[in-house]
């Protein structure tokens, strides 16, 4: 049998109760396929500060290094708003973004055609259907660069700073042309090239890069009108590929195309297979533990995982299969409509494993 060891990490808020529901599913894609899921759940985020003091204990970062591949579910919460920015919750997710190497984050924006009608674009400008991928740099720019705080003239400053090098573009731009090359061949380099340095070498090696990908279609966009160009007309996009901020700020934007945050998967992949794998959503402490968060996304999470990282295909096709179908029936809160059984948290776990 085939077994897989990963980490788990459940984090804060809704973390726990969506993880659970994950895990149900991959056991149960597991019995059906023939393949055997190990988790080692360890600590990261609030609750790891409240068990350790650290955001990201060394010892979750040794047990992901081991592990095939991470799941998480999601981190932070208004308890730990206090405490130090490099203390954080927020901190141990970026730590271990690149503590792994994780420089390439994964973000479909799609609508899934039970739920179109959830999207708050007109059906005249998505025509109902929708699937774009982000390809947001994971591990550099301003989220990484030099940063400080200080006094000067009796006045408190502080600044962080945009810096990204060729080889840093380079990777990025490479993941993204593969990835055009396995969709449409359609790809938009997303940037501010018309203000910033960084936005200059980043359009630059991109345009360098594209001459590896001939059949790939290249296009430049500014980040102001990119934000622009998603509610406009969607559909124009395939893949885009950006920098670390602005691909945090696009995929919130793309996200709510398909109608809810809630449905959203993300993969975050270093090289070869090894990638960490979560829902694009927070972790919505005001919901947590009533048992109404949506789980899709996470599941979906699993399902990318077991396509990108575990050579499980197949069980991945299944698993969103079941997802669409689940979504013919039943509703979480935040998707619900007039004519749908509204379930709970663990209700839309169970849904989905009777449709595998
Ligand atoms: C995301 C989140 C994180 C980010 C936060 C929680 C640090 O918004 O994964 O998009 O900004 O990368
Ligand atoms: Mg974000």
């Amino acid at each position: 049998m085939r077994e897989h060891n990963i980490v788990v990490l459940k984090g804060d808020g809704i973390g726990p109760e969506i993880v659970d529901e994950a895990v149900k599913v991959l056991d149960a894609a597991g019995k059906k396929y023939g393949f055997k899921m190990n988790y080692d759940y360890e600590l990261m985020g609030g609750c790891a500060i409240d068990e350790t003091g650290e955001p990201l204990p060394q010892k979750t970062v040794d047990a992901c290094k081991k592990a095939d591949c991470v799941f998480l579910g999601a981190v932070g919460g208004p308890k730990w708003d206090g405490v130090p920015g490099n203390k954080r919750p927020e901190a141990g997710l970026l730590g271990i973004r690149g503590a792994l190497g994780l420089y390439a984050n994964l973000r479909p924006a799609r609508i899934f055609a039970p739920l179109k009608e959830a999207s708050p674009i007109k059906d005249s400008i998505t025509e109902g259907n929708l699937d774009i991928m982000i390809v947001r740099e994971l591990t550099g720019g301003i989220y990484f660069g030099e940063r400080g705080t200080g006094v000067e003239n009796g006045e408190e400053y502080a600044y962080d700073t945009e810096k990204y090098t060729v080889s840093e573009i380079k990777r990025i731009a490479k993941t993204a042309f593969e990835m055009a090359m396995k969709r449409n061949k359609k790809l938009t380099s997303v940037d501010k090239a018309n203000v910033l340095d960084s936005s200059r070498l980043w359009r630059k090696t991109v345009i360098e890069m594209s001459k590896d990908y001939p059949e790939v279609e290249l296009n430049h966009m500014y980040v102001d009108n990119c934000a622009m160009q998603l509610v406009r007309n969607p559909k124009q996009f395939d893949v885009i590929v950006t920098s670390n901020i602005f691909g945090d700020i696009l995929s919130d934007e793309a996200s709510m195309i398909s109608g809810s945050i809630g449905m959203l998967a993300s993969a975050s992949l270093s090289d070869g297979k090894f990638g960490l794998y979560e829902p694009i959503h927070g972790s919505a402490p005001d919901i947590a533990g009533l048992g109404i968060a949506n789980p899709l996304a996470t599941i979906l999470s699993a399902a990318m995982m077991l396509k990108y990282s575990l050579d499980e295909g197949e069980a991945a096709a299944d698993i969103e299969n079941a997802v669409n179908a689940a979504l013919e029936k039943v509703r979480t809160p935040d998707i619900y409509k007039d004519g749908f059984k509204k379930v709970s948290t663990s209700g839309m776990g169970d849904e989905v494993i009777k449709n595998l």
